[in-house]
């Protein structure tokens, strides 16, 4: 298991790039199964879950060539299957159930595993396939589906569900007549889903909004070098660097579409923000000033930057109050920030960070993917030395993070055993 070892104390300063967005690339990949023949998909991120995606459409007969233009070739499924092994590491792969049964009439998918971050259901999944005219039976931790042709149906969701969202639009885009989904997810990632499977030939209508309408079509051509959208998460993450090192940084080539609510509260917390041609310029302040956030589904604040936020506000000047809107286990970071000096109390879903002067290096533990990245912040902001363990979890949504930290002037070390 590879650790990294961290000096603090550094402000970062260069320029960077990101590739594409992990949640983007992961339903788009899983949108080839609907397909016969090979698809050509553009900047696909090189990180773990990419890769577990990959390991899943081969197991069910895909050949593919990685890379960040990758082929993926559908031409030959011959399972329908997402067996528990290749799939206890990544929730997303959830994402082959509507494709594989919208394509082939049946599918046999593991009850997903995936960050420790609460009990993350997949009951509205599941109730909208069955609205759909899908038989679904839970057997030892699999949901077997079957159906002979989808049909079109209104499906309400009680909770806007990002996977869910998707996992639906894929079915209906081949599925018999119409599909009116409500209170549909409206994150940037499923409008990338959208305007991909609309590439490839289908007839979907406000993606990208709470009501999407999906007109169903026998079949849909392959994916025709469509290029994923920007990671919208490993971009804040470093403007949150910039922030906590008080350095600048550059995210090359990217724009803060799709970062209004993080880069709002980050002005706020007194980092200058500048959209350029260039890029993104982010500086961090002469001090960090406390705010408070809650999270909220897509145009609010995203739970997937709420502990990096959290790791600037150990350090800002007043006290923070943090709310957790989405899952309920989302704050096991804290902890580990304690651990490195950070005051902060948790009540339910709500956080208090009390700002102290500086953080000190301390042997940490990552818990969650995005946990382990708040980590990284404190680390790179502490006084001494920091080991992070279980770095794998970082390893599964960011793209080589200790090369592009090294490049802005990190003391970053990975360690393999
Ligand atoms: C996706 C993202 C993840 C992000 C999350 C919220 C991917 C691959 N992952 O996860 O990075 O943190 O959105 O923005 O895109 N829920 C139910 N029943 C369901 C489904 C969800 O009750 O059937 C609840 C969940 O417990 C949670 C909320 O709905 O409280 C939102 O979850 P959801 O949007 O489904 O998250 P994911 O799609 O798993």
């Amino acid at each position: 298991m590879d650790r990294f070892i961290i000096r603090g104390g550094k402000p970062l300063r260069g320029v960077i790039e990101i590739g594409g967005a992990k949640n983007a690339a992961l339903p788009i990949m899983a949108a080839t199964l609907l397909s016969s023949g090979v698809n050509r998909i553009c900047r696909v991120p090189d990180m773990k879950d990419v890769r577990t995606m990959y390991g899943l459409l081969r197991h069910m007969g895909a050949q593919i060539i990685e890379g960040g233009s990758a082929e993926i070739d559908t031409g030959r499924i011959n399972k329908y299957e997402a067996p528990y092994e290749l799939v206890k590491t990544m929730r997303a792969s959830v994402l082959v159930l509507g494709p594989l049964l919208a394509r082939y009439g049946q599918a046999r998918v593991s009850l997903p595993g995936g960050c420790a971050i609460g009990a993350r259901p997949i009951d509205l999944h599941l109730a909208g396939l069955q609205k759909m005219g899908s038989k679904i039976e839970l057997e030892a931790g699999y949901v077997i589906a079957k159906a002979k042709r989808l049909k079109g149906a209104v499906i309400h969701f009680d909770n806007p569900t990002v996977t869910g969202t998707e996992n639906l639009i894929m079915a209906a885009s081949i599925a018999k007549g119409n599909t009116v989904l409500e209170n549909a997810a409206m994150e940037p990632e499923v409008k990338d889903l959208a305007d991909c499977l609309v590439s490839m030939g289908a007839k979907i209508y406000g993606a990208g909004t709470s009501i999407i309408e999906i007109e169903g079509v026998d079949c849909l051509a392959p994916i025709d070098n469509y290029a994923i959208i920007p990671d919208r998460i490993q971009i804040a993450t470093f403007m949150t660097i910039a922030g906590i090192t008080g350095g600048k940084i550059t995210i090359k080539g990217c724009s803060l579409e799709h970062l209004e609510a993080v880069s709002e509260k980050l002005r706020e917390a007194g980092l200058q923000i500048e959209q350029t041609t260039e890029g993104i310029k982010v500086k961090g302040g002469r001090e960090i000033i406390a705010r408070d956030i809650k999270t909220m589904p897509y145009p609010g604040f995203p739970t997937d930057m709420q502990a990096q936020f959290m790791a600037l506000m150990s350090v800002a000047r007043g006290t923070s109050i943090i709310r957790e809107n989405i899952f309920e286990n989302r704050f096991m970071h804290v902890a580990e920030l304690k651990r490195m000096g950070a005051d902060i109390n948790v009540d339910g879903n709500v956080a208090t960070v009390r700002g102290v002067k500086n953080l000190k290096g301390a042997p940490v533990m990552a818990t969650d993917l995005r946990a382990s990245a708040s980590l990284v912040m404190a680390a790179l902001r502490a006084e001494g030395e920091s080991v992070i363990h279980r770095i794998y979890h970082l390893d599964r949504g960011y793209e080589r993070m200790d090369e592009k930290l090294i490049a802005l002037g990190a003391n970053i070390k990975r360690v393999s055993d």
